[in-house]
Order: structure tokens, then C-alpha cells, then sequence
């Protein structure tokens, strides 16, 4: 049995026991295999190391009350990924193919699975990207689909207290019309330095603006936005933010507990009207927001504007609730009555 301390991991690479892999080439999947070298061996040339021709996923698996274990809503990363490969040119891994290699991952890393009672789980990280040595702009004719996982406590170091957030004026996350509502690397990249100038400065997300005219709320570098307001569940409306499953599970979670849900453009004055304000997403699940400040140029000290929602590491009600609502499904604990949980026989 493995000593992993549930309470005390984070969210970061964790060596398990094995990834599994497939190759594509000349229009045909191999077999699906187990490796428990945990290396690629490729060519320098290999077009994802200069071109960034990759993608990935990420979804939860939890040990439930009663035993079982399950996938949250695995067909929806499915359909995720296969619309990120269509956009780059990669061949799209069926339902059957996505799904099965999740399971088989969760089944052959067991011992790295959390036991109920923890608030962590096995974090799933399916990846597709080009494996063809090749200088030409063109869709490669190899192509790796691995699924590795981790297990995974709080992305943030704590679940449900609140942090801070700055809005970089100087930054975009992705340009109007480019490729921010896929889950291509490459969107991940452009915010590794903006994070670390945050993180200097006690701010644990970054939180974007529609880059055509910087008028309104996308969504965070890591999670999507929302907002709560007059008994209301408000989320930006736009095509440059990644379609989330958190967010469209808390859109019904949200209306489930009577709130009224708004998808729809949020303008950057708006901020001052939230009650509440969370980050959502599979790694950050639900994470309050205790205040934005608004920064012209991240680098600088100076803060344009403060909109304060909670005392830092406090949590409003509604996130508490909507946390509540979402993870006792996700354990177990209350009926999975939309059908989200997809059960992995072990
Ligand atoms: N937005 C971005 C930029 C993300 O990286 C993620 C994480 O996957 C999300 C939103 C949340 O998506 P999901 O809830 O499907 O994990
Ligand atoms: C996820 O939530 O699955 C993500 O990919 C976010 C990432 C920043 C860890």
C-alpha cells in the first residue's frame, strides 16, 4: 500500500506507476500501450518541440462513499479534445479510445487513486500531440495520444479560502479569433512569466480580458470566471474563453439551488456589482476570489483599481454551497442526478 499522505499532496507531476500510450501514423491507431519507462524518446526535430502542436485534458477520478470509483463526466473531455485536434490538425481519438485509456489509466495507478474521506483525487491527464520530425507548417502524419495522472490535492495549497487575483492590462490569453477556447499547450505557455510576475506579488491567478478591446471579463489563465449577484450565477458569454465542465456543471448546480444563471458579455465595471467571484475548473474546482486588483502594467506596483469581495482566505456562501453541491456528487455523497459520474470497474 502506498504511505501518500492524501491531505498533504498538491497539484503537481506525480511519478505513478504507468502512462498509457498509442501512435498514429499513415492514418492508423497502434495498440494501446502500458509503459512504465515514463520517457519519449524523439527526435529533436519532432515538430511538437519547435511548432507546439499539442493539446491535452484534464479530468478527475474519485473513490466514492460506497466504494465505487468514477470519471467526472469523461465524454465531455472527450468531445473537448477532439474538437482541439480538429483545430490543429490532429486525428481526433474516438469516445471508446479517450475513455477506455482514461479507465485503464485510473485501474493500472490504483495505488495513487485517493481513498474516500480525502478531498483529493486522481487527477487524469490525457495528451495529443505531433511526434513527426518535420520542418513544414502541416499537420504531422505521427501522432502520440498518452494518458498519464497524478494524484492531486488543492491547486492553490487550500480548498475553499479565498485568494487574490490581479488583471493584467499588459497581457492577452489569447487573440480575438485564435485559439483560446481550445486546450492547445501553447495558451498554457504565454502565461507561465505573467504568473510568475503575480505570483511575486501575492496574487495566485490572473484574470484576462477580451483581448480585441479590453472591455470585458474572460476568464482566468487557469479556470473560467463567474460571478454571483442578486441571487444570480453570471459567466461570461465568449469565444475566446475554454468551454469549462466545472462551469457548465455549476451552471445547473447553480440553478438546481434557484439561482438564475446568466451567460452572457460581463463588462470589467461589473466587477463591482459581485457578491461573490470564483475561479472553476477540474484543478481549481471551485475558488473563491477575495479581490481583483486591476493592474495597467503588471510589472508595476501601481493599482488601477481594487474590487474587494471577501477578507482574503474567506469564503461567501454561495461558493460554499455550490462547492458543497458539486463535490458531494463527485464522492458520493448526494445522488448523482444529472448523470456525471461514469463508473470505472476495478
Ligand atoms: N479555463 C482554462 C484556461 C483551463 O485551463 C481550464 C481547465 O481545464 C478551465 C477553464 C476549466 O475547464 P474544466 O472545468 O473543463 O476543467
Ligand atoms: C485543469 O483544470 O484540468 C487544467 O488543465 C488547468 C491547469 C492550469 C492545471
Amino acid at each position: 500500500m502506498s504511505d501518500i499522505q492524501w491531505d498533504k499532496i498538491g497539484f503537481d507531476a506525480y511519478r505513478t506507476d504507468v502512462v498509457l500510450m498509442a501512435r498514429w501514423k499513415d492514418g492508423q491507431w497502434s495498440e494501446i500501450v502500458e509503459d512504465d519507462t515514463f520517457a519519449f524518446t524523439l527526435d529533436p526535430f519532432t515538430c511538437v518541440f519547435h511548432y507546439a502542436v499539442s493539446c491535452f485534458e484534464g479530468l478527475k477520478a474519485f473513490s466514492q462513499k460506497d466504494g465505487k470509483v468514477i470519471l467526472f463526466r469523461p465524454e465531455e473531455n472527450a468531445h473537448r479534445m477532439q474538437r482541439t485536434a480538429r483545430y490543429l490538425g490532429l486525428p481526433e481519438p474516438s469516445d471508446e479510445m479517450f475513455i477506455e485509456m482514461c479507465e485503464r489509466c485510473v485501474r493500472a495507478n490504483r495505488e495513487f487513486l485517493p481513498p474516500y474521506g480525502h478531498d483529493a483525487s486522481l487527477y487524469v491527464r490525457p495528451l495529443l500531440m505531433g511526434a513527426q520530425p518535420k520542418m513544414q507548417l502541416t499537420p504531422p502524419n505521427e501522432v502520440i495520444f498518452a494518458v498519464m495522472c497524478a494524484p492531486a490535492g488543492s491547486y492553490y495549497g487550500a480548498f475553499l479560502k479565498s485568494f487574490a487575483a490581479a488583471i493584467p492590462q499588459n497581457y492577452d490569453r489569447a487573440a480575438p479569433k485564435g485559439s483560446g477556447s481550445y486546450k492547445v499547450g501553447a495558451n498554457y505557455a504565454s502565461t507561465f512569466r505573467p504568473y510568475q510576475i503575480a505570483h511575486n506579488q501575492g496574487y495566485q491567478e490572473l484574470l484576462y480580458l477580451n483581448s480585441k478591446t479590453h472591455e470585458f471579463i474572460d476568464e482566468f489563465g487557469s479556470s473560467n470566471f463567474f460571478g454571483i449577484k442578486d441571487n444570480k450565477y453570471v459567466t461570461p458569454l465568449s469565444d475566446s474563453v475554454l468551454p469549462s465542465i466545472t462551469n457548465k456543471s455549476l451552471q445547473e448546480l447553480a440553478a438546481d439551488l434557484g439561482l438564475v444563471v446568466e451567460k452572457r458579455a460581463i463588462p470589467l465595471e461589473e466587477l463591482s456589482e459581485f457578491d461573490e467571484v470564483g475561479a472553476c475548473g477540474t484543478a481549481v474546482v471551485i475558488t473563491p476570489i477575495s479581490h481583483i486588483d486591476v493592474k495597467e502594467v503588471l510589472e508595476d506596483n501601481a493599482v488601477t483599481k481594487q474590487f474587494r469581495y471577501m477578507p482574503d482566505g474567506e469564503v461567501g456562501p454561495v461558493c460554499t454551497r455550490l462547492y458543497k453541491a458539486l463535490t458531494s456528487i463527485q464522492k458520493g455523497e448526494s445522488e448523482d442526478i444529472h448523470g456525471w459520474c461514469h463508473e470505472v470497474k476495478m
